[in-house]
């Protein structure tokens, strides 16, 4: 019920211009999101064969922030048919993050275990995220489309979350690589 209500918040105010490229844009997100959902699946997959206990503690988070991506894939999707669009279309945007996304899914998709590397390369997909968001939070708000911007700040807010909580988990590994300091991983952002 909760859903069909989502979808009928609409993006009126945003999508009177010019809607295809507000389904550009939203398809960029989509085709983020998903790689972002394949990006933790795999990470994730990767830590719980790691043989540092401090590794595991952030599991718990990790998973979490999973599940938000993949509930922002899945609510893209609904947004991008609501306004017209097939959110299996390869729009100009979509194929752009699909390129930008490729040297991030190669650390992270191939054989590299390395939590330092798995974290590195996540810092750079979160920073891009929070910043895809962002710009749809600044769309929204300059065409005083108020639904919109809630919907979008509700997610930036997760992405933010996400955000901090790579930060300090690439922070700790580095600590400990570079200063010889205890491993101490966050286990909350
Ligand atoms: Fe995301
Ligand atoms: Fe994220």
């Amino acid at each position: 019920m909760e859903r069909a209500l989502q979808v009928l918040v609409g993006m009126d105010k945003l999508a009177r211009n010019n809607p295809e490229k507000v389904i550009d844009l939203l398809s960029e997100r989509l085709t983020f999101e998903r790689a972002g959902v394949k990006l933790y699946d795999a990470i994730i997959a990767k830590l719980v064969t790691s043989n540092e206990p401090e590794v595991h503690r952030t599991l718990r988070a990790m998973h979490e922030h999973r599940n938000h991506e993949k509930e922002h894939e899945e609510w893209l999707e609904q947004q991008i048919r609501a306004l017209g669009g097939d959110a299996h279309t390869e729009t100009d945007l979509a194929r752009l993050a699909t390129t930008e996304s490729m040297g991030i899914e190669a650390v992270v998709l191939d054989g590299d275990n390395d939590p330092v590397h798995l974290f590195h390369a996540l810092l750079a997909a979160e920073l891009a995220d929070n910043a895809g968001w962002d710009l749809l939070v600044a769309l929204a708000d300059e065409a005083g489309d108020r639904a919109a911007k809630k919907e979008f700040k509700k997610r930036l807010h997760e992405e933010e979350e996400h955000l901090i909580f790579v930060r300090r988990a690439l922070a700790s590994l580095a600590k400990a690589d570079v200063l010889g300091e205890e491993l101490e991983m966050p286990v909350r952002p």
